[in-house]
Formats: C-alpha cells, sequence, structure tokens
C-alpha cells in the first residue's frame, strides 16, 4: 500500500434476498445501501430464481446510490468486495459478475469475502461522530441468522474457530418455520417479536434439545411446536389466533434460553468475557435483553450491533475486505462463489 493514501472499498453483499452495496473509506463507513426484497413474502421463503432476478435489477442503482451518498468518484475506490460465499449461487453469481466487470472498467483489484466473517467483523466498522467501541481478541460471538446458529471464538480479524453450531436448523429458522405455522408472513422472526412483547412467555412450555458440548439444535423444538398447535387445534379452532401473543413470548422465550445456555457454557469453558453477537437474529429485543441481563451478571463486555449491521448488508462485507486490503490479500479474475464455505475459508 502507497503510505498515506486512502483506503477505499466499494462492498457488494448479494448473498441472499438483500442487495446491498456499501463504502468505506479508511474504515469509516461512508455509505450503506441496502435494498431487500418483498416479491419473495408471497411464497412463505426467499425463492433462488426470483431473488437473482432481482439482485439484476437491483445492483447497478443500488451501488450508484452508494456511491453518490458517499461523495466519492468511482475513480476514488482502492479496490471492490464481493461476497464469495455462503449463500444462494444464482445471487452471489450477480455480486461475482458485477464485482469482475467493475475491477476490469476500472483496473482496480478484487477482494472476496466470506459473509460469515463479514457478520462477525461488523463490530470493527467505524462510523463519524460515533462511539465506536470495538471488541479485543480473542472474543465470542453469537453468530444467529436464517442459516447460522454459531458460537464462534475469534482470535484475530481474520482468524476464527467455530466452538459451536447447530446440526440441523438455525435459530432465525425456527422463529420463521414456527411463525409460518402461525400463519404469518415471511420472515416471521420480527413479527413473532413484536407480538411477543404483549403475551405471556411462561404460557406454554415446548421442548429444549438435549446436545452435548457447544452444539445447538432447533428442530425439536421446531417439531414440539407443531404438534403443540395441531393438538389444541383439534379442540379449538380459534387457538392461535386467541393465544398469539403469548405463543409468540413463549416460542421466542424457549429459543432464546436454547442460545443462551450454550453461549454462557463457552465463555465459561474459554475463560472469555468478551462476547458479541451478529446476523439478523440479534436484532431480536428478547434476546438483546437476556444478553444485557447475562453481561451485568457474568461482567462480560458486550457488544450488540446497531440494526442496519444486524441484517446482511455490505458495510461488514466493505469492514472485512478493509483488512483483507491491508494483507494484500487479492482474489483472481477466476473466482467463483461458493454456496458453502466454513468462516476460515
Ligand atoms: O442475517 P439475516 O438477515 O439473513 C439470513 O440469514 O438470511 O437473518 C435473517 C433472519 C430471519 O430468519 C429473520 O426472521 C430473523 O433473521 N430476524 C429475527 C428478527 N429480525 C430478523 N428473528 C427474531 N427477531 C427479530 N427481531
Amino acid at each position: 500500500m502507497e503510505q498515506g493514501k486512502d483506503i477505499v472499498i466499494l462492498a457488494i453483499e448479494s448473498s441472499c434476498d438483500d442487495t446491498s452495496a456499501a463504502v468505506l473509506k479508511n474504515g469509516y463507513l461512508l455509505s450503506n445501501i441496502i435494498a431487500s426484497q418483498k416479491v419473495h413474502e408471497a411464497y412463505g421463503g426467499v425463492v433462488p430464481e426470483l431473488a437473482s432476478r432481482a439482485h439484476q435489477q437491483n445492483i447497478v442503482p443500488v451501488v450508484d446510490q452508494a456511491i453518490k451518498q458517499a461523495g466519492i468518484s468511482r475513480k476514488d475506490v482502492s479496490a471492490i468486495a464481493f461476497t464469495r460465499g455462503p449463500g444462494l449461487l444464482g445471487s452471489l453469481l450477480v455480486g461475482t459478475s458485477f464485482a469482475k466487470g467493475f475491477a476490469l472498467a476500472s483496473g482496480i483489484p478484487m477482494i472476496e469475502i466470506n459473509h460469515l466473517q463479514g457478520h462477525v467483523l461488523a463490530h470493527f466498522l467505524k462510523e463519524e461522530g460515533a462511539e465506536n467501541r470495538s471488541p479485543k481478541f480473542p472474543h465470542l460471538c453469537l453468530l444467529v441468522s436464517g442459516g447460522n446458529s454459531q458460537i464462534i471464538l475469534v482470535k484475530d480479524h481474520l482468524e476464527m474457530e467455530v466452538i459451536g453450531q447447530t446440526i440441523d436448523d438455525a435459530a432465525g429458522e425456527a422463529f420463521d418455520k414456527c411463525a409460518k405455522v402461525m400463519g404469518m408472513p415471511y420472515p416471521g422472526g420480527p413479527l413473532v417479536d413484536r407480538l411477543a412483547k404483549e403475551g405471556n412467555p411462561d404460557a406454554f412450555q415446548f421442548a429444549k434439545p438435549r446436545i452435548k458440548d457447544l452444539n445447538y439444535s432447533f428442530s425439536g423444538l421446531k417439531t414440539s411446536f407443531l404438534y403443540f398447535l395441531r393438538d389444541r387445534l383439534k379442540e379449538n379452532e380459534n387457538f392461535i389466533e386467541e393465544n398469539k401473543a403469548d405463543l409468540c413470548a413463549s416460542l421466542q422465550k424457549t429459543i432464546i434460553a436454547i442460545l443462551m445456555d450454550k453461549l454462557v457454557k463457552a465463555c465459561k469453558q474459554t475463560g472469555i468475557r468478551e462476547v458479541t453477537v451478529a446476523g439478523g437474529v440479534s436484532a431480536n429485543s428478547g434476546l438483546q435483553n437476556a444478553l444485557r441481563a447475562e453481561a451485568e451478571k457474568r461482567h462480560w463486555n458486550l457488544f450488540i450491533p446497531k440494526f442496519a449491521f444486524t441484517m446482511d448488508n455490505a458495510a461488514m462485507i466493505a469492514m472485512t475486505a478493509h483488512y483483507k486490503y491491508l494483507k494484500g490479500e487479492f482474489a483472481a479474475m477466476d473466482a467463483i462463489p461458493f454456496a458453502r464455505m466454513n468462516i476460515q475459508e
């Protein structure tokens, strides 16, 4: 890197159903545009083919807006970063292809990013006028999203190890699938969160897994929730409508208890008290309250991301790219996306 030269990263995130572009200058976020796709609501889940088509429509205006809002010109960009995986292959291809075209046209390097590392490193983003705290190493990150539930030992910016993970469904999937059974639209997580605030969390009891080590399981809870409703609906066809808030509160309480149990165990086992949370489910108000309570009780130094950084966003991709840029880790022009990737790939 040339001494004194600004590092300006333009990043693209297109791994699932949000098209996002961000500009980061010397670690400071200048813009983070996210275009969410509404087209999937009618289908109760993300339809991969529709997602890639929507990414294709969104990507040029989203990048254009990110550059304009950042107040930079295309010529100022030092490198373009893109999410290589994990995610939906067609969606990832849109971002990867766009990045290649942009890199070739501008004569700048490309940086490929692991989406999971991005979530973890969102805590290092700096914004003008903000407090800008960031966790020390090593720390533990509870990564909870629609596709992942993991406890990650973060040793350095680009050195991470998964020490616990789900053996079946992710926490976000548990929220979404149970919400679907209650007749709610996709994604159900935020709706369950909202309704849970009006309900009694002790109204109903659902199955909790007995999994060894630091691993998670949510499929048993989903089945227990489904069978519970099936039996109650036989007695009262309005059971869901009459008990929706209590059902949401009890379901949310169970999911949070499962997540917190292993996180506390991981902190005890490693002796680490520096704790972060990341991913879409980290926006859950009940989970945030549980984390704060545990942090106070156990003297954790806790980091909760701001809302825009909980969901899929290009800001976190740009942050990860900044560290890779500093190490000179650039992608080859024949880089291809991967649907599956581990945290350390
Ligand atoms: O990280 P993310 O945006 O992307 C994917 O993994 O695709 O996470 C999305 C997940 C969905 O399952 C959604 O229901 C869940 O995060 N989610 C929530 C909340 N906000 C988003 N779950 C519970 N409470 C919330 N407030």
